[in-house]
């Protein structure tokens, strides 16, 4: 599916998100607090859009993705990053490569989650950190009913207009819907054997920020 919608992904994504996605990728890397020089991995990283804002401030930012369509595109459009193709449930790096391992709007599309925040485990060396950034649940329960509303009615709608491929839109709300919520990703989290395991909301609770630490 990623495959198809590779082209124009990045535009789509802005428009639906009211273009709130630049300010959720800048709070994604204030979260990680990257130093100058660290190696960090950016799994499921599509064209590398969730990329750039690490190798800008200075980490050595590796985007890792399994759908060569997304990862064409982004050889095409950030030629100096260094895209690897791998699997989340496989990955294809060493233990304890990277001082942090992040994942923004990916987990979701994992099949399974918990072995995905394994692997990301394996690949972190001790010590190193964790964050996630994806979509979840709305606190406010007003805000949650109207929010839910745009995303199962107006929104696969919307993606008729602008989308190539409008039915990733309604698997999109779906999968949002359908997802843990913060405590329960939480969970998840530390039962793969993360441990300091944090969240926070970023508007409203329509995403939010998890972050973690390997012992
Ligand atoms: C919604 S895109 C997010 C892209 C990017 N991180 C961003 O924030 O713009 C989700 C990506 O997850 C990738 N993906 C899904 N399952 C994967 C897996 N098992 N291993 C690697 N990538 C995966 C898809 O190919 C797709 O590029």
């Amino acid at each position: 599916m990623f495959d198809d919608v590779a082209a124009r992904y990045d535009l789509t994504n802005d428009v639906l998100a009211f273009g709130q996605t630049r300010a959720w990728r800048r709070a994604t890397v204030r979260a990680l607090e990257p130093s100058s020089g660290d190696v960090i991995l950016d799994l499921a990283a599509g064209t590398g859009s969730s990329t750039v804002p690490f190798d800008e401030a200075g980490a050595f930012a590796v985007p890792c993705d399994f759908s060569i369509g997304m990862l064409s595109e982004g050889r095409r459009r950030l030629p100096t990053l260094p895209f690897v193709a791998g699997d989340a449930l496989r990955l294809p790096f060493a233990d304890g490569t990277f001082d942090a391992v992040t994942i923004s709007f990916g987990l979701r599309n994992v099949v399974d989650t918990e072995g995905a925040l394994r692997e990301m485990l394996r690949v972190t060396r001790p010590g190193g950190r964790l964050v996630i950034c994806e979509f979840s649940q709305p606190s406010h329960e007003l805000f949650r009913t109207v929010y839910l509303e745009y995303l199962m009615k107006f929104l696969p709608q919307l993606a008729t207009k602008i989308a190539s491929n409008p039915e990733a839109y309604v698997y999109l709300a779906e999968s949002i819907r359908e997802w843990p919520d913060q405590d329960a990703l939480s969970h998840i989290i530390q039962r793969a054997g993360w441990v300091d395991v944090q969240w926070r909301n970023l508007s409203g609770g329509i995403v939010a920020l998890h972050r973690a630490v390997r012992l």
